[in-house]
């Protein structure tokens, strides 16, 4: 029997529909949520990315600026974009796309945009109450990982769970949700010596290691959950997560699929992060 399939797409429009009566009651009281999408360069892949941010704006009815900025620009320039979208007050979410050209040193931009505005949650301040587990806002792929397991119906607490990549984006922040959540967690990562031995006790899998068909079915213990936070773009083109899906589902429990797993949670989350702030900042 195979596995079932977690539908990311189908939650996340679950989760969209929630957050335009949220939209509607805020308007209600006058305040429209608003995000800001910096853009710097002419990189294909973020230029996708920004594009679908700007969509779900336009989907859920937020208020939304994208600044799109030549290569040249200059770190000094970038700054004084941040500080005019940290004071204006129609604007309760900033997002500055990365990866940045090579002469913008990320963490003084990064740094530089305000935590109740730092919607991606990648401020040390954010990352910080994160780690000690108070209110923060939530980087969005980890949030949304988290969120598909919960609305598959599938229990955390006191299972183990492996995380396998330590990426401060992801793997990091997904090990310490997971831990919030009451799991087990153990870490996995590209100098694991023993990975198999590791993966084949796990209830819950989430692989974000950034190589493509990674984990096979020789990793998985029967009936686990599998999480793919994969997005490899192979020579043919084709999108393939670090899981080899077709291998894996024959022996897991319930599995996410790429793409349609968690790729629409990403950008659902960065939203609901957006409607957070709007909350908090009026
Ligand atoms: N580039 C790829 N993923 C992300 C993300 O989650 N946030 C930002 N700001 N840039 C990205």
């Amino acid at each position: 029997m195979t596995a079932p399939i977690i539908n990311g797409k189908q939650v996340s429009e679950e989760i969209r529909s929630q957050i335009r009566i949220e939209v509607e009651e805020l308007k209600g009281k006058g305040v429209q949520p608003g995000l800001a999408v910096v853009l710097v360069g002419e990189d294909p892949a973020s230029q996708v990315y920004v594009r679908n941010k700007e969509k779900a704006c336009v989907d859920l009815g937020f208020y939304s600026e994208v600044h799109r900025l030549p290569a040249s620009t200059t770190q000094e320039e970038l700054l004084v974009l941040i500080d005019k979208l940290n004071g204006q007050a129609s604007i309760h979410g900033i997002l500055v796309q990365l990866p940045l050209p090579s002469h913008i040193h990320e963490k003084s931009v990064i740094d530089a945009i305000s935590v109740e505005k730092d919607v991606d949650g990648f401020h040390p301040v954010n990352v910080g109450n994160l780690v000690i587990g108070d209110d923060s806002l939530l980087p969005c792929t980890p949030a949304g990982v988290i969120e598909l397991i919960k609305r598959a119906g599938i229990e955390i607490s006191g299972k183990h769970a492996v995380v396998i990549g330590r990426s401060n984006i992801v793997g990091k922040p997904v090990s310490l949700l997971l831990q919030r959540e009451n799991a087990t967690v153990t870490m996995c990562h590209s100098r694991t010596a023993n990975m198999k031995e590791l993966t084949k006790q796990a209830d819950i899998v989430v692989v974000a290691i950034g190589r493509a068909n990674f984990v096979d079915a020789s990793y998985i213990k029967p009936g686990a959950v599998v999480i793919d936070v994969g997005m490899n773009r192979l020579e043919n083109g084709k999108l393939a997560g670090d899981v080899d899906f077709a291998s894996v589902q024959e022996v897991s429990g319930p599995i996410t699929p790429v793409p349609g797993g968690v790729g629409p949670m990403t950008i659902t989350m960065l939203m609901k992060n957006t409607l957070i702030a709007a909350k908090r900042l009026n």
